[in-house]
């Protein structure tokens, strides 16, 4: 049986939220290479993800969504939005060594981060339930794939 492609989703973004917490966790600890690299990690997926959905997701939940309430397409557009934004301003700082102080100034842009996604995967987690039986069987097994690929890249590295 095909994986359901709501859980695939909910996996891959806990692997994205765990990838904000390991760049939180090598900042807080002044490594800045290692909180690089789960950034980069981090940034590369969601940007890959973003695309898949704003190229599939919201257009086929469009339809369907209501216009008032939960599951508003402007939220989840509006959500995408912020999140590009954020990821452009810490990684903007991130090439920059850091002293303990700077460090500080800068770790409430990754927990707004961290705030933003958590509060984007509770959202999506509902459109994709509603949406996952809905959805053109193609849709479904492209999307399925896409987000399978980046599960199996972000798992235990
Ligand atoms: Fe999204
Ligand atoms: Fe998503």
């Amino acid at each position: 049986m095909a994986p359901s492609l709501a859980v695939v989703h909910d996996a891959l973004h806990r692997l994205l939220e765990e990838r904000v917490w390991r760049t939180l966790e090598a900042l807080v600890t002044q490594d800045g290479a290692r909180a690089r690299c789960a950034f980069e990690e981090f940034a590369t997926a969601l940007d890959e993800h973003m695309g898949v959905e704003d190229l599939l997701v919201i257009p086929a939940w469009r339809p369907l969504a209501p216009r008032d309430g939960p599951g508003r397409v402007d939220h989840l557009e509006g959500d995408h939005v912020v999140l590009v934004r954020l990821v452009r301003e810490i990684s903007a700082f991130l090439p920059e060594p850091m002293d303990l102080r700077t460090t500080l100034q800068r770790l409430p842009s990754v927990y707004r981060l961290l705030g933003v996604l958590e509060h984007h995967t509770v959202r999506e987690d509902a459109v994709y339930r509603a949406l996952e039986e809905r959805l053109a069987s193609e849709d479904r097994a492209t999307l399925t794939a896409a987000h399978l690929a980046l599960v199996e890249r972000l798992r235990d590295r």
